[in-house]
């Protein structure tokens, strides 16, 4: 079983959930994800590594409150047990001196894109953070990120902070703030992905995405993590997460992940957590 130290709502349905998991603190590496259950009956939930201590052997993830399972995590509280926390699992974001590198971050991808700024930092690298989000109430870490970051920009859709509207304005945002990137690692939600790699084909700058496919296994077994990259069949839990998103089938991702939504909205309407749908 694993303690959970922590699990506070940190901007409204974003949770910062730190777990005691001394093997897996051990050895994570920026752009690994773990696989947590709840309970017992609980079904797996990959999640990304936003941050850990070896010493202490935590592990921090940030997690999206957006179904069954996300629910029963946002229940526990500290000294509570889980029975799954398993990890680390996927390839390691590529981590070298590349020179100014931008590392976008929305929703639960501000949390998860932390540690590859950190450690690009480490190596190096210009580190420019993009933080995007709906409004500025969304927004978090921004201090954390400015201890890794040489600039932090944020763009908010309503423009209650940094530049208003989306990704959509990228390659616009680049050239008034003069920014130049060798690379650009985006971990966000789909959507916002997708964006940020249309932006930047144009541009020629190598663009890396951390896909979230539904996962089972998480080890390379199941293949319901499938999906196309430069016209080949690769598995997010075993290949990436990380993938060049110019190369990434995003009409196929996106099909793939609409199948099960019917599915998933059942067991929250037996649960009575349905209301925000
Ligand atoms: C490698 C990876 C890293 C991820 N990292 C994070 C993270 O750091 N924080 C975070 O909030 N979320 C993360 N996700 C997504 C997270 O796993 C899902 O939101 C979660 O499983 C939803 O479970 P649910 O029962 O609450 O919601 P459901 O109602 O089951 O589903 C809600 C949404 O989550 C997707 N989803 C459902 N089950 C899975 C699954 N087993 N694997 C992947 N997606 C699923 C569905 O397609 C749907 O879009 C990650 C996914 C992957 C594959
Ligand atoms: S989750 Fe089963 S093969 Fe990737």
């Amino acid at each position: 079983m694993y303690r959970v130290i922590e699990r506070r709502m940190i901007v409204p349905n974003l949770h910062e959930f730190v777990v005691e998991a001394p093997e897996v603190a051990k050895s994570i590496r920026p752009g690994n994800f773990v696989i947590v259950r709840p309970d017992e009956n609980g079904e797996r939930v990959p999640l990304s590594g936003a941050d850990w201590n070896r010493e202490a052997g935590t592990v921090t993830c940030i997690f999206m409150q957006v179904g069954a399972s996300t629910s029963k995590l946002a229940r526990l509280k500290p000294g509570d047990t889980i029975p799954t926390f398993a990890g680390p699992l996927g390839r390691e974001t590529e981590i070298a001196h590349f020179g100014t590198v931008l590392c976008i971050g929305g929703c639960y991808g501000i949390g998860s894109v932390y540690p590859i700024a950190r450690a690009l930092k480490e190596k190096g690298n210009t580190i420019v953070s993009m933080l995007e989000a709906r409004s500025s109430y969304l927004l978090y870490w921004q201090e954390r990120f400015k201890g890794v970051s040489d600039r932090v920009i944020e763009i908010t859709r309503d423009g209650t902070a940094g530049y208003k509207g989306h990704l959509t304005r990228l390659s616009e945002i680049l050239t008034l703030e003069k920014i130049k990137p060798d690379r650009v690692i985006v971990n966000g939600c789909t959507f916002q992905m997708m964006k940020a790699s249309e932006m930047t084909r144009p541009l020629g700058i190598k663009t890396m995405v951390n896909m979230n496919p539904i996962m089972i296994d998480g080890t390379g077994m199941c293949g319901v993590c499938r999906l196309s990259v430069g016209g080949k069949t690769k598995f997010a839990c075993v290949d990436g997460p990380d993938f060049d998103g110019h190369e990434v089938d995003w009409k196929e991702f996106l099909n793939r992940r609409r199948t099960y939504n019917p599915e998933e909205v059942h067991p929250l309407r037996k649960s009575g957590c349905a209301s925000h749908f």
